[in-house]
């Protein structure tokens, strides 16, 4: 599964760049806009940083204002997908943006039914919100899961991009259906690293090995 940082703030974007397990950036109006900064400056600077898809979302709803703004946004770095929201303007920007050969990534998507249509309008991601869900009692997880089966009957390409990641449980389950991606908020991303165990084993190797008195440099 591929790993997405789900967030515009490039401070945080390049320190898990860093780590080397970083496969791609998505963006949202919110996120951008709680950055204070030029939407093009940080489009720029995150499409320098990483070599992965960087999703950039148009903010028109009808067709004809999509498919300008998504000219424009493409014109930022190769390394753009345009995000749709799940509409039928979106999804008619997001057949003929593909057929021109742009990433495109359908957002906004909470049902299968929605998933199935934007992969017959040639998707590159399709990102269900599984959070938003929870939020309202239902199991945003399932979504996933249908998905996956609509998908792997047909054999559709488009790739299951989870979003809405709220807690590192949600990440594994997103691994265990066999999501493609998952675009995680960073501090998210940095409780997976963590683990209790890991800290104290390695409290203790370090205090036994002190106690050795031995160095393996020097
Ligand atoms: O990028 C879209 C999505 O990940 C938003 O998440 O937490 O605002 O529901 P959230």
């Amino acid at each position: 599964m591929k790993f997405f940082v789900d967030t515009a703030d490039i401070d945080a974007i390049r320190d898990l760049a860093a780590t080397g397990l970083l496969d791609g950036v998505t963006t949202n109006p919110s996120l951008v806009s709680k950055t204070g900064r030029d939407f093009f400056d940080v489009l720029k600077d995150i499409c320098e940083t990483v070599d992965g898809p960087v999703s950039a979302e148009v903010t028109a709803t009808d067709y004809d204002g999509m498919i300008t703004e998504a000219e424009r946004l493409r014109k930022v770095a190769d390394n753009i997908a345009v995000k749709v929201p799940l509409t039928r303007d979106g999804l008619k920007a997001c057949k003929d943006l593909t057929e021109d050969g742009a990433t495109v990534n359908v957002t906004l998507c909470f049902s299968p039914a929605q998933a199935l249509l934007a992969a017959k309008a040639g998707a590159s991601f399709i990102s269900p919100f599984i959070g938003r869900h929870d939020d309202i009692a239902q199991d945003g997880m399932k979504l996933i899961e249908d998905i996956r089966v609509i998908y792997d009957n047909y054999d559709f390409d488009t790739e299951i991009l989870v979003a809405s990641v709220r807690h590192p449980l949600h990440v594994v389950q997103a691994a265990m259906i066999g999501a493609d991606v998952c675009t995680v908020p960073p501090a998210v991303l940095a409780k997976l690293f963590d683990h209790p165990l890991t800290d104290k084993g390695l409290a203790a190797f370090l205090a036994d090995w002190e106690k050795s008195g031995q160095k393996i440099l020097g």
